[in-house]
């Protein structure tokens, strides 16, 4: 049985008493539930006041991103070590926003060796994957996808698939309003757990969380993880509120 996983990508929002605020709040809210694993990423700079937050709640800290390398000359950059040092579980890489801003241009080579570095830890990634929008009308979504896995998995074991959940986040639907349908986002995650049941065996397929994300909302959330293969939501801009927040692991 796979436990539902909302986690909640504040991205590069909120200032340092908006975050601790927020994390206060979700900690009050959510301090009956137990029955959704729940994380939240703030910035960099928010981890150590939401830690703190979170110390004695069932919330999850996670982390944006990672530089794959040990300690040096990395002007700018923090790597996995340090973000378990600030309370980190978890690690979003491969975010979409990562991938295509321009500025950024992330390779899934480069994501492999973040995802590589993560494990080495003991963090746990969370794999972000998704298609563009003339990639979708091109018919291209499934060839994407199993690229972006291929690649951005190459080397990883069946054992180390364990600390990872993958989110599949057509690039779409990020924060656009466009949610994908039910049947839309069902099919490439059916199609992303028969990928691992190739690549690595029956149980990684079985036990391993798909979640969805792109433009999630209280009001989508029922049916969108009503689907078999939809174990959980990554969300964005719902995750800026304790009451849409709150509200979609309500309705998971
Ligand atoms: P939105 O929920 O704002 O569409 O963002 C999704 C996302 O990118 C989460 O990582």
């Amino acid at each position: 049985m796979r436990k539902t996983f909302i986690a909640g990508n504040w991205k590069m929002n909120l200032t340092q008493s908006g975050a601790t605020e927020l994390a206060a709040g979700l900690v009050a809210k959510l301090a009956d539930n137990t029955t959704v694993e729940v994380a939240i990423c703030p910035s960099f700079g928010f981890l150590s006041g939401v830690a703190e937050q979170l110390a004695s709640s069932h919330i999850s800290l996670g982390a944006q991103n990672l530089y794959p390398a040990e300690c040096g000359a990395y002007t700018g950059e923090l790597n996995a070590e340090m973000l378990l040092d600030l309370g980190c579980e978890y690690v979003i890489l491969g975010h979409s926003e990562r991938r295509h801003l321009p500025e950024l241009d992330e390779s899934n080579e480069f994501i492999n060796l973040k995802i590589k570095s993560a494990i080495a830890t003991g963090l746990k990634p969370i794999l972000c994957v998704g298609e563009l929008l003339e990639e979708r009308e091109a018919g291209r979504t499934t060839t994407v996808v199993e690229q972006q896995l291929t690649n951005s998995l190459a080397d990883i074991t069946a054992e180390q698939i364990e600390l990872i959940t993958i989110a599949y986040e057509p690039v779409w639907a990020i924060g656009t309003g466009k949610v994908a349908t039910p049947e839309q986002a069902e099919e490439v995650h059916g199609s992303i757990r028969a990928w691992l049941r190739d690549r690595f065996n029956d149980l990684v397929a079985d036990t391993t969380r798909i979640q969805y994300g792109g433009s999630v909302k209280p009001e989508n959330a029922r049916e969108l993880l009503g689907q078999p293969n939809i174990d959980g939501a990554l969300v964005g801009g719902a995750a800026l509120s304790t009451d849409s927040f709150a509200g979609i692991i309500e309705n998971a």
